[in-house]
């Protein structure tokens, strides 16, 4: 039996039974997700009227689209993000931020839309593709048309060795996304924002995104990193805290000082609740021990880990991957 949805206003029939996820692929809309399962949350909606069958997953007048199925006509609304496109462009500035880590900035032919959080696929010419967050410079500005990494040296890194040497400023780049799903979502609720070593760069992404956009948040900021010396980030910390960030801390196992907490961002982490909502970007070790811990105390929890070599793409990725016609993900050097 088929019936007739709208979702953000785009009408549509359904076949009764069917998740609203799946409704709205038939539509060719992406409904945000992730599990499919009904663990992660990403595919919350709203049923704005009509209803639907919430399978259990109803909150207020939300339900998790993987879970609830179409009973009949209702209207649903969903956030949705931008589309994935590709931007050619230059490498206009390569500048060192620590021992470790490296800003390269790209100017794009136009500008290419994303969350904050989000990632995208950046190719230096002659060289395999990598995804990095893009995110604002240091100083809190940002400038459009120009996408800001934080890319970590590695001594057997191919693109991360080559900056500086044979990709120097005028070196041609192309840019796919974004992608992810560890974006700034509306809400009133705490953010508890982590990070470790280059994981800075999504997590300061979030943190100036909520400050511009979501003031009236309260925020808590965790950066870490194993030497205080490569907290590259803090003239970040004091933009933050200078915008009145209630906690802004820095950690480091090893030099710390008056400014830099002794031990790992987990140990600051505050007692989370059901109103919180927690991301964390960094070595695979505190993305799992931050996740744990939201998890325990039922708080939303968004995260893209950046592993060494292999990052495996989300089942809302590889979606739109498919969909646009883009190759699957290779390997991520963080
Ligand atoms: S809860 Fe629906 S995709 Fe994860």
């Amino acid at each position: 039996m088929r019936c007739q949805l709208a979702f953000n206003g785009k009408p549509l029939e359904a076949n009764i039974g069917e998740t609203l996820i799946d409704a709205a692929l038939g539509g060719s809309l992406l409904i945000p997700q992730d599990c499919r399962s009904g663990q992660c949350q990403s595919c919350r909606v709203t049923v704005v009227s009509g209803s639907v069958d919430d399978h259990g997953t109803a909150q207020g007048r939300t339900v998790l689209a993987c879970q609830a199925t179409v009973s009949g006509e209702a209207k649903i609304e969903f956030e949705e993000l931008p589309m994935p496109v590709k931007r050619a462009g230059i490498i206009t500035e390569i500048n060192s931020l620590s021992p470790q880590i490296l800003e390269v900035v790209m100017t794009t032919s136009s500008p290419l839309e994303f969350r904050p959080g989000q990632y995208v696929r950046l190719k230096l010419s002659g060289f395999p593709a990598r995804e990095f967050s893009p995110t604002c410079r240091l100083d809190g500005s940002r400038k459009e048309g120009e996408l800001v990494f934080h890319i970590r040296r590695l001594p057997d890194g191919l693109v991360s060795r080559a900056l500086g040497e044979t990709i120097k400023p005028g070196h041609a780049a192309h840019v796919q996304g974004p992608f992810g799903n560890a974006y700034l979502r509306e809400g009133n609720g705490p953010l508890i924002l982590v990070s470790g070593g280059a994981g800075w760069a999504p997590i300061w992404a979030l943190a100036h995104g909520a400050r511009t956009n979501q003031r009236e948040r309260d925020l808590i900021v965790i950066a870490g990193s194993r030497d205080a010396e490569d907290l590259y980030m803090r003239a970040a910390l004091d933009w933050l805290v200078q915008d009145g960030v209630r906690e802004v801390i820095a950690t480091s196992e090893r030099g710390a000082s008056n400014s830099v907490k002794r031990g790992l961002p987990t140990h600051y982490l505050p007692l989370l609740g059901l109103e919180d909502t927690v991301h964390v970007a960094g070595p695979i070790g505190l993305v799992d021990a931050i996740k744990s811990k939201a998890l325990d105390a039922h708080a939303r929890c968004f995260a893209d880990p950046f592993l060494a070599s292999v990052r495996t793409a989300s089942l809302a990725d590889r979606f739109m991957r498919k969909w646009q016609g883009l190759e699957l993900f290779g390997p991520r050097e963080r």
